[in-house]
């Protein structure tokens, strides 16, 4: 069984436009590929507090307030999926406070690829724009993430209107979850963005260890035998690809 976790900052719950384009997604590839669970959560569903800048989660590659509210829980659901969406409704042209706040608490992932090994989609909604400058933002985390992305789409509510029209919700939702069943059924990819972040974050963590600097990130590369390859695709030919 595939898992894949959702995660949208709107507090609207079911009624969010974001979670009625991200579960229409869902479900389409839930008919197409039986062997899939899957969850939605929305950020009202959760108590997640901003990041206060405290510095810990570069040195322990953990967050301290982890255990103080719900990001724990959220964040090990997201590791133990196969693959991850990340959706958001567009705020004032960016991405909604909520799933910020989710990508500020989450910033030491982008050191250690913590995605490694999954595929991702990013979502957004809007009333008309703002989209691309917050496509390309999601976008640009889960390369950092480590995760390989297959698609970023945003659906607009009032104009053009498509939320509501039907053509384009059965061309779009047809297209994402072939792209999701693609990801989910076969070997994991690598791509010239993973490498290259790959490539400077070995460098890094390899100085680290040759001047035995203690880190929790230096650790995470360690357990994780990603520092013991040379290219991304490596790393996940060895590591996930092999079984
Ligand atoms: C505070 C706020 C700011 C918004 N800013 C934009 C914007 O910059 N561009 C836009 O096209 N729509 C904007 N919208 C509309 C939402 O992006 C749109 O209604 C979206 O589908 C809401 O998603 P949700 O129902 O999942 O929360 C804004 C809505 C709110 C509440």
């Amino acid at each position: 069984m595939k898992k894949i976790v959702a995660y949208i900052g709107s507090r609207k719950g079911t009624k969010s436009n974001t979670y009625k384009f991200i579960s229409q997604i869902l479900e389409v590839t839930k008919q197409k590929f039986n062997s899939i669970e899957y969850e939605i959560i929305t950020s009202n569903q959760l108590n997640i507090q901003p990041c206060n800048g405290c510095d810990t989660c570069f040195e322990t590659a953990e967050c301290p307030y982890d255990k103080y509210d719900d990001m724990g829980k959220l964040r090990q659901k997201i590791i133990n999926s196969d693959f991850v969406i990340f959706g958001s409704p567009v705020y004032a042209h960016n991405v909604s406070g909520d799933l910020k706040i989710f990508f500020d608490r989450s910033s030491s992932w982008m050191h250690t690829m913590r995605l490694h090994g999954k595929g991702s989609m990013v979502c957004t909604t809007t009333s008309t724009s703002g989209h691309t400058t917050s496509l390309d933002y999601m976008s640009k985390i889960m390369n950092h993430y480590g995760s390989n992305l297959v698609a970023k789409y945003n659906c607009s509510v009032d104009y053009p209107e498509e939320l509501y029209n039907e053509d384009w919700m059965r061309n779009t939702t047809e297209l994402l979850s072939e792209e999701i069943i693609k990801s989910i059924s076969n070997p994991q990819k690598s791509n010239s963005n993973l490498e290259y972040i790959f490539k400077s974050l070995k460098e890094i963590m390899s100085k680290c260890k040759d001047n035995n600097i203690e880190n929790g990130e230096l650790e995470y590369w360690k357990e994780s035998r990603l520092i013991d390859y040379n290219t991304f695709q490596d790393f996940l030919d060895n590591e996930y690809n092999k079984n």
